[in-house]
């Protein structure tokens, strides 16, 4: 049985075909697009997933999206009268519901097929329930607690369950306005941070500041007694249509979040790329506690109602993996689960996993114990690209690769590191890398002016041997989708520098043997000659959507400063 999950019309726009209950493929359309986040139907992401199954769209039986325009009608509507939407708004509104309704008029126009001859069902899944499916479903647990958070879908921007078997239960909401996402994408966008996706850059200045201003926040932010939140809207700009946001093919784009009163109470927003000020830096920091401080009133409000000692989470806010590190230590929780496209692009995973199990009833098998769900490219092809671009390279088996890079890392040069099938999900994880060495205090400088031309206050993440986490960080539970942050131990601070952050924790990625044996082994060479388990793991890219292609990597490698690139089996020097 074929199933394809469809995240479409709204940001992170992806796809995902399961069989039989097994992943068979995943991916995000940016990666395809070279658009971040693009936002619309994923097409490209489709065929990949089809040409990965090695089937048509006929040969799909049920097919899903993360979006249900019916959901919450009623709520929606009043919301709506307590407004006055204007007429392009609600005209856009129903533009985009009525293509959500209807994938399989998209799928039919853009894939160009027969729409008598599909026999696929088709199914409208609300965007939490997505999320909460993609959690839990895929996680190794039986029973656990589920948790999901993100700006808005469908909605509804807090969700919360128990999963037990091949099924997971609702047991509250939190809808639209009221959204820690939104918070925190506002405060984003006062702090001169006004991309989609830009509330990770917020959380890697945080650290920078102290949380001075936190009383204040607890007036926009106000924790009620059952556990669940409310935002005084006063704060805001949010309309009846929710954000104004434009989805459709292409980059997602917010209007302003954030009210005049949230100008009167922390001052004019920082104007982008201009100076980062001791009060930026502790707005940031008041905004993750705050965060922090609403998501274990949550987390721990779920404990208590469910008893479980399991917690999935997703949604977008799950991807602040500094309240992720915190769980397991703070709260009765003992066992965590993140899938690592937590953000809405993991809809299309859930949506899939929804119709397989909460639907169609069928028994868990699978458990998602690694991101590499993306396309590969044989050696042959890797060549053939080598070849066209005129560049010279080595041959080498995988024992003499692994060494060879990990000479490359040690010694301080930079290595573009392309294997196997493209990660899922916003992180690298040594598929589509770039490493290197931790060691070097100077090497966050070095990568910043050659290649990544990031803001100087974001902490790189270190990749680690699975076994030797307890060395390193104050936490042993594994963490291969580098979704959590740990305290890094503070002996170990001066050995790992380019990989700790000012607060002295890093976002690590555990490395397992076995679901990442290459990687692993290239980590293993390099503690051989540097004697430590680490490698600087960033993302393979320069400002644009991690690259997906030979081709996309190659040109990265010629228009940077990488001193070296291992592209499958090949070696190439500049
Ligand atoms: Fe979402």
């Amino acid at each position: 049985m074929y199933i394809l999950g469809i995240n479409a019309y709204h940001g992170g726009a992806s796809a995902c075909l399961i069989k039989d209950g097994e992943l068979i493929a995943a991916a995000e359309e940016e990666r395809f697009k070279r658009v971040k986040y693009w936002a619309g139907f994923p097409v490209e992401a489709i065929l990949y997933c089809l040409a990965e199954g090695g089937i048509t769209a006929y040969d799909l039986d049920h097919i899903g999206i993360s979006r249900n325009p019916s959901a919450n009608l009623r709520k929606k509507v009043l919301f709506a009268l307590s407004k006055r939407p204007s007429f392009s708004k609600i005209r856009d509104r129903l533009a985009n519901a009525a293509r959500v309704r209807d994938p399989k008029k998209a799928l039919v126009g853009t894939l160009d097929l027969d729409p008598s001859a599909l026999k696929a069902e088709f199914h409208n899944v609300e965007h939490h329930r997505a999320h909460m499916a993609s959690a839990f479903f895929v996680s190794p647990f039986q029973g656990a607690a589920i948790f999901s958070v993100d700006g808005m879908g469908d909605f509804v921007s807090t969700m919360w369950g128990i999963g037990c078997g091949s099924r997971f239960e609702v047991l509250g909401e939190i809808n639209y306005p009221h959204s820690l996402g939104w918070l925190y994408t506002a405060v984003s966008q006062w702090l001169g941070f006004p991309k989609y996706g830009d509330e990770g850059k917020v959380m890697g200045l945080a650290p920078y500041g102290e949380p001075v201003y936190l009383d204040q926040f607890r007036k926009i932010v106000r924790l009620q007694r059952d556990g669940t939140f409310e935002l005084d809207m006063d704060f805001f700009a949010l309309d009846a249509e929710g954000a104004t946001m434009t989805w459709d093919g292409g980059e997602p784009i917010l209007g302003t979040l954030y009210s005049q009163k949230l100008v009167d109470t922390f001052g004019l927003p920082r104007i982008p790329r201009t100076e980062i000020t001791e009060q930026h830096q502790n707005v940031a920091a008041s905004l993750q506690a705050m965060l922090e401080e609403a998501e274990f009133s949550l987390v721990n409000m779920l404990q208590r109602t469910t008893g479980q000692k399991a917690l999935c989470m997703a949604g977008g806010v799950a991807l602040n993996s500094a309240f992720n590190g915190k769980v397991l230590p703070q709260t009765a929780f003992e066992d965590i689960y993140i899938q690592p496209a937590a953000g809405d692009a993991g809809t299309a995973l859930g949506v899939a996993y929804y119709i397989y199990h909460q639907i169609l009833g069928q028994p868990r098998a699978y458990v998602l114990n690694h991101a590499y769900t993306g396309p590969r490219f044989a050696n042959g092809h890797v060549a053939g690209m080598l070849n066209d671009y005129g560049l010279l390279y080595k041959e080498l088996d995988d024992d003499q690769l692994v060494k060879r890079a990990a000479e490359i890392v040690a010694r301080g040069d930079v290595l573009g590191w392309f294997q196997g099938r493209m990660e899922w999900g916003p992180r690298a994880l040594g598929n589509r890398s770039i490493i290197a060495d931790p060691r070097r205090e100077d090497m966050k400088d070095i990568l910043n002016a050659r290649i990544k031309h990031r803001e100087k206050f974001r902490p790189f993440a270190p990749s680690i041997l699975l076994e030797a986490v307890g060395d390193y960080f104050d936490q042993t539970y594994p963490d291969p989708f580098m979704i959590k942050v740990y305290n890094v131990l503070p002996d170990k601070r001066s050995v790992i520098p380019a990989v700790t952050h000012v607060d002295g924790t890093g976002r690590l990625q555990t490395v397992d043997q076995e679901t990442a044996p290459l990687y692993w082994q290239l980590i293993k060479e390099f503690e051989n000659l540097a004697g430590v388990p680490v490698v600087l793991n960033t993302s393979f890219n320069e400002n644009e959507p991690i690259v997906c292609k030979p081709e996309e990597a190659i040109e990265c490698f010629l228009r940077t400063r990488m001193d070296a690139l291992v592209i499958g089996n090949y070696l190439v020097h500049k």
